[in-house]
């Protein structure tokens, strides 16, 4: 045990009470000075890094109105749609709780989507934030099944049939498949017992994961320190410190950064109040208009879309048709084909790219579209992982990267957005060219990435970074 530090008797009541404190309990003392009164961040934050300060102040919207819902939300398909226009109508407040929760799931998906477009641009998932990063994805995923979860709960039209169409999904899969979905449902078709479990995992397993994610996510980042848009070490073995060792380019995260996140905090509430005041819905986009109607399991609605946030990734798997698997076919042969005669390989090599080829092309004929466009939407979010390994520049920020680098992120942003758009429309023949086309363009800028990050001229990396306060 630590000695107990005395105090003059002469010392105000404060003081006295955080001696008290200080004896009692130091580790908290220490993590206040570790993360936040001695962390030292990069001084030339910009708007992108207050996405992480909001994505913890979204995190912590939902579980507070979280728990206040399931106050008078009811986990049973008999009453739960019943339930929450009980809440909408009669719990005093309770509008203004389900509106914040409702907006806070578009919310986190808005703040999180710009969050790991930071980390795109400024590389901040390079090495040494690579589990940084790898924690942020498996925080994603979890996000995801979080939502999924919690848009069966209105048992609203849109959340039984959404659900149904998530689960057959499952079923795709070879073997397993049919045995997975019904594990997941708990039944033959979406039922109460899909409720239940749906419901359990929303409100306990997967928040509770989600907390201990997003802890690993920021000790892991402190750490190893902040990357800052130049991507320049500022607590590298070589950067200046100054005479008590510390970086000369950092300012402790309190005061400097606790009140600079202020300013996207402001920003951020009045965008979300707006919202929730004047546009809940935000016209379908945040609820959508059938999902006011009660589940029916003999009525299927016409046209059945996920929520926005998961219409690009919906759109790879709708885009997936019979003729974008010979497509898939005749790039894999492509690919060979230039990885033999270009790649410098032995002999041996090319013998097992050759045969590689010839079992992915088997395959991809053998099993159904529907199979691989399940694959391709889970691909899409698992190649994520892989972006430390796959990114061979020599920098680490877009600022320093040739400019047809900075082209090919546009149009990556391009066709992200496009094929979200996609993904909310009824399916159509040039929509789902369009959407074969992002999609091949969104798997190539990550796969071909160890080829073309390494190309072009780029510009040098400042030894410090390159920031006049104004
Ligand atoms: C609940 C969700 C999340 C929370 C609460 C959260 C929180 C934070 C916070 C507070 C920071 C430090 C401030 C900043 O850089 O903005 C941060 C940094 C970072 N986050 Fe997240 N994050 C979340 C999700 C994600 C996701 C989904 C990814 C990527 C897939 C990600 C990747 C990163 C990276 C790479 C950094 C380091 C950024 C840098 O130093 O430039 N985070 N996060």
């Amino acid at each position: 045990m630590a000695e107990f530090k005395e105090i003059s008797p002469n010392a105000s009541a404060g003081a006295k009470l955080n001696n008290w404190l200080n004896n009692r309990f130091p580790t908290a003392f220490d993590a206040y000075r570790v993360h936040m009164s001695e962390y030292y961040a990069p001084k030339n934050f910009n708007f992108w890094y207050f996405f992480g300060s909001l994505a913890l102040l979204v995190l912590v919207i939902q579980i507070v109105t979280g728990i206040f819902l399931v106050m008078h939300y009811k986990p049973d398909a008999a009453l739960a749609f019943s339930s929450v226009e009980y809440i909408m109508r009669d719990v005093p407040w309770g509008w203004l709780i389900r509106y914040m929760h409702s907006t806070g799931a578009s919310a986190f998906f808005v703040v999180v989507y710009l969050h790991m477009f930071k980390s795109l641009i400024y590389g901040s998932y390079r090495k040494p934030r690579e589990l940084v990063w790898i924690f942020g994805c498996t925080i994603f995923l979890m996000l995801m099944a979080e939502a999924f979860f919690g848009y069966l709960l209105p048992w609203g039209q849109m959340s039984y049939w959404g659900a149904q169409v998530i689960v057959n999904l499952f079923a795709a899969i070879p073997f397993v498949g049919p045995d997975l979905a019904l594990l997941i449902r708990g039944d033959y078709v979406v039922s109460d017992a899909t409720l239940n479990r749906f419901f359990s995992f929303h409100v306990i397993a997967i928040p509770l994961v989600l907390l201990g994610l997003v802890a690993a996510h920021l000790l892991s980042l402190h750490d190893v320190g902040s990357n800052n848009p130049d991507g320049v070490d500022i607590k590298g073995p070589n950067a200046p410190r100054d005479a008590n060792g510390h970086p000369v380019d950092g300012i402790p995260f309190h005061p400097y950064y606790s009140v600079h996140d202020m300013v996207g905090v402001g920003v951020f509430l009045m965008a979300f109040s707006a919202i929730i005041f004047f546009a809940p819905e935000l016209g379908g986009y945040f609820l959508e208009y059938n999902n006011f109607i009660p589940a029916d399991q003999f009525k299927t609605p016409p046209h059945i879309a996920p929520v926005w946030y998961f219409t690009p990734f919906y759109s790879m798997l709708r885009a997936t048709t019979d003729v974008m698997v010979d497509v898939l076919c005749v790039l894999t042969a492509l690919a060979a084909i230039a990885a033999v005669v270009k790649g410098r390989l032995p002999t041996i090599g090319k013998g097992v790219v050759i045969a590689a080829a010839i079992i992915g092309i088997l395959m991809l004929k053998t099993f159904d579209a529907k199979f691989w466009g399940v694959v391709l939407m889970g691909g899409a979010v698992i190649i994520l992982f892989f972006l430390p390994w796959l990114d061979a520049s020599p920098v680490r920020s877009i600022r320093y990267r040739p400019g047809w680098h900075k082209v090919l992120y546009g149009i990556f942003v391009v066709f992200f957005l496009v094929l979200g758009y996609l993904g909310i429309q009824p399916p159509s023949d040039v929509g789902t060219v369009i959407a074969q086309i992002g999609t091949v363009y969104y798997f190539g800028f990550f796969l071909l990435m160890p080829l073309w990050s390494r190309l072009g001229r780029f510009k040098p990396v400042p030894e410090r970074i390159t920031f006049a306060a104004h």
